[in-house]
């Protein structure tokens, strides 16, 4: 028996934890992480700058929740920010700045993380008006309940469909606005475009008042659900 094969795996195990001790200390080891975290050397900036090291999104920035949203979701959003289809300066330089499996890596990073507690937040609106369109729609203007396709609790409902609960109000009216105005297209279909062009700017605002107020994660699941 040769020592030879078994120096040849210690060099290798050697030049391997050298490379790993390489990385930044408190590196997370995943690239969807690393994003995230500090961003990259070709130009794209830590994603927790603006949503938050949690994913919770901010308010004052109007940058959305991400941690939980579906991976799905997160990457076409990202793959229209690039293309121009979804109109954002800051997130149009970032998602040019990031390659196709860039944007997938870190929408799954997003999408594991664990859905933060909101506490309710106080956005300005008539929040009955928007829990009855939430609820019911209004056929007079044929807009269809909110929840029908966004889930009972505003939760999101698979790829396709966003989570709204516990999103701030500033940033549920600001793409309100923008799918009323074509500013945002929304799928193929334009479902959202044709539903906030029905309904009025003061609707869309209580919409988005009631939303926000909703928390993000049901209290009743708070421990294992996302
Ligand atoms: C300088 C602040 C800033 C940075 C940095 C930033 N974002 Fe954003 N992000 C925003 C804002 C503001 C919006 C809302 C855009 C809009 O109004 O359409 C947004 C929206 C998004 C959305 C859409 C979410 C939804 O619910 O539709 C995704 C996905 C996203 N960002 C991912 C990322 C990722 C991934 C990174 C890091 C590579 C990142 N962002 C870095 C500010 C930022
Ligand atoms: C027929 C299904 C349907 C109905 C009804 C619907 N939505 Fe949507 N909504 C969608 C889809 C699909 C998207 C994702 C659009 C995209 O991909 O850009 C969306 C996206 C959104 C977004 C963007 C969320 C984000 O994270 O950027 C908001 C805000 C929104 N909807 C609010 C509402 C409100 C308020 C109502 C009720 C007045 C409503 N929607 C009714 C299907 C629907």
């Amino acid at each position: 028996m040769s020592l030879r094969p078994a120096a040849a795996v210690l060099a290798l195990a050697t030049a391997l934890s050298a490379v790993a001790a390489a990385a930044p200390a408190g590196a997370p080891a995943d690239l969807g992480g690393r994003i995230a975290a500090q961003g990259l050397p070709s130009g794209v900036p830590a994603c927790s700058g603006c949503h938050g090291a949690d994913g919770g999104g901010s308010a004052p920035l109007q940058a959305p929740r991400l941690a939980g949203l579906d991976a799905g979701y997160l990457a076409d959003q990202l793959d229209r920010f690039a293309s121009g289809a979804r109109k954002n300066d800051t997130m149009a330089g970032v998602a040019k700045a990031l390659t196709p499996d860039q944007r997938r890596a870190v929408a799954g990073y997003f999408a594991a993380l664990p859905v933060p507690a909101s506490p309710p937040a106080q956005a300005q609106g008539d929040l009955a008006r928007g829990r009855a369109l939430a609820e019911r729609g209004d056929w007079a203007v044929k807009a269809p309940a909110c929840a029908a396709c966004h889930g009972p609790q505003g939760l999101g409902v698979g790829a396709t469909t966003p989570p709204l609960a516990g999103q701030s109000g500033a940033y549920l009216s600001a793409q309100l606005t923008a799918f009323r105005s074509g500013a945002r297209r929304s799928d193929t279909l334009g479902l959202m475009n044709g539903i906030a062009a029905r309904l009025s700017p003061a609707d869309l605002q209580a919409a988005a008042a009631y939303y926000a107020s909703l928390p993000a994660r049901p209290a009743a699941s708070s421990g294992a659900a996302r």
